[in-house]
């Protein structure tokens, strides 16, 4: 047997599926993201799984991990360097300014939902292909945009019932005033090198904020009294992130801020945050954003400021299941027919096709077979009701309906409007 890449899902129906690997969960969530997204008018995009390798190498930067090390990249036919895309940001950015949707309105809200890979040692709540949902807010330097895809997410996760959420926000500094800030810390950490892990020695020379982010035991008290940015924020840099952080307290929403938070992409400027779960054990960052207000203009199209963020579908479907709010996202069959007369199935059948027609979730058992083994069916594909056909009462018009929670039958009239009262008995 050929196994599935390690890192990789298989999403199963929900008939054998377990876990948050089950199709049905993910519909669901699908359905809640378009949802919001469409009333915070965002639109669709949806661009090419894989890409030129230079469009992620310039984008992300490349001193990042993931341009270093995680990225699936290989040669085609024609010799040209192509990468399974890493995140949805650089891509997205490509396609506004090939199709220039800049020029045909000021301002493009833009989402997506797809796979992304990345060469990273796989664990719970970290895959080689995994997926991503995103928001891209192009065309406009207003802070009250940072603070909208941040409430998008914020209110999705707490739509679908999420409550251990951080909403953890910093400033990164622009162009003009992040060198200053690196200088700084260069500064402060030159003496402590020896005190510091391999990776922290390795960023130090190579993107020494991200020496923010280790997370080695041994480096944690170094790190916590390194000096933070916000005293060398430039003006315009330090009225941003006030305004954010003020509009989130208008709005009441919780949040800390936090020096550290630095984010693994070198794009971004100003704003950067992220939504942690403290129930999903060590990849508890959901999502992460910010501003990205250079990016557009590094890829080859016009300065044009933006902010966006993603979140991770795996691991927002773990921290669901964590908190045990995954059965909201669950449905069972409406009604299961339990066809009693082996030579009337076709009977059977059209009356389940009136179920279906009428927008029910309907199944049917095999005509004939034991009453007890069509209804152990009924019970594992979860079913409400169990309705009955082919025996003495359906001879005589009734239809015979089982309530399989309750344990309670009752008998309905087929000659009347049955399908009513059918999806009455749902709602009840
Ligand atoms: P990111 O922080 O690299 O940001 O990824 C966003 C989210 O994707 C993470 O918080 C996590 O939930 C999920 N994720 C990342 N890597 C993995 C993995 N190996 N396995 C499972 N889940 C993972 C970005 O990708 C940016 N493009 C976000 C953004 C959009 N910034 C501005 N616009």
């Amino acid at each position: 047997m050929i196994a599935k890449i390690k890192g990789t899902n298989d999403i199963l129906p929900q008939s054998v599926g377990e876990g948050i690997f089950v199709s049905q969960k993910w519909q669901e969530l699908e359905a809640a993201i378009r949802k919001i997204a469409e009333n915070f008018r965002y639109e669709e995009i949806r661009t090419p799984a894989f890409e030129y390798t230079e469009l992620f190498v310039r984008g992300l930067g490349d001193v990042t991990d993931i341009v270093q090390k995680e990225m699936f990249t290989f040669v085609d036919r024609g010799d040209r360097s192509l990468t399974l895309r890493p995140e949805g940001t650089a891509s997205v950015v490509r396609s506004l300014i090939e199709n220039a949707l800049h020029r045909k309105q000021n301002v493009n809200k833009l989402y997506y939902i797809g796979p992304m890979f990345r060469a990273e040692r796989p664990q719970k709540g970290r895959y080689r292909q995994f997926h991503q949902c995103g928001v891209e807010c192009l065309g406009s330097d207003s802070p009250l945009m940072d603070v909208e895809v941040m409430l998008i997410f914020w209110q999705l996760f707490r739509s679908l019932g999420l409550s251990g959420l951080n909403l953890v926000i910093n400033s990164v500094g622009c162009a003009e005033c992040r060198p200053n800030y690196q200088a700084e810390l260069q500064s402060y950490f030159s003496d402590k090198l020896d005190r510091l892990c391999s990776d922290c020695n390795d960023r130090y020379g190579r993107n020494v904020l991200r020496m923010l982010d280790c997370k080695n035991e041994r480096c944690q008290s170094i790190l916590d009294d390194a000096p933070p940015i916000e005293g060398n924020l430039c003006e315009s840099c330090s009225s941003s992130f006030d305004a954010v952080r003020r509009t989130l307290d208008m709005l009441e929403v919780p949040y800390t801020v936090s020096a550290r938070l630095v984010r693994g992409l070198d794009y971004y400027t100003k704003t950067a945050f992220e939504i942690i779960h403290n129930g999903i054990g060590a990849q508890g960052t959901i999502a992460g954003g910010g501003r990205y207000d250079g990016l557009v203009e590094a890829a080859g199209g016009n300065a044009l400021p933006a902010v966006g963020a993603a979140f991770g579908m795996e691991r927002l479907l773990l921290a669901m299941e964590a908190e045990g709010v995954n059965q909201r996202l669950h449905h069972g069959v409406d009604f299961y027919v339990v066809a009693l007369d082996e030579t009337r199935g076709a009977e059977s059948f059209k009356f389940l096709n009136e179920l279906r027609c009428a927008g029910f979730c309907a199944e049917m058992g095999e005509p004939g077979r034991a009453l007890g083994k069509q209804l152990k069916v009924a019970a594992k594909v979860d079913a409400r009701f169990a309705l009955f056909t082919g025996g003495a009462e359906w001879n005589e018009g009734t239809l015979v309906v089982k309530d399989l929670a309750a344990q309670q039958q009752r008998e309905i009239s087929v000659e009347g409007d049955y399908l009513e009262e059918l999806a009455a008995m749902l709602q009840a």
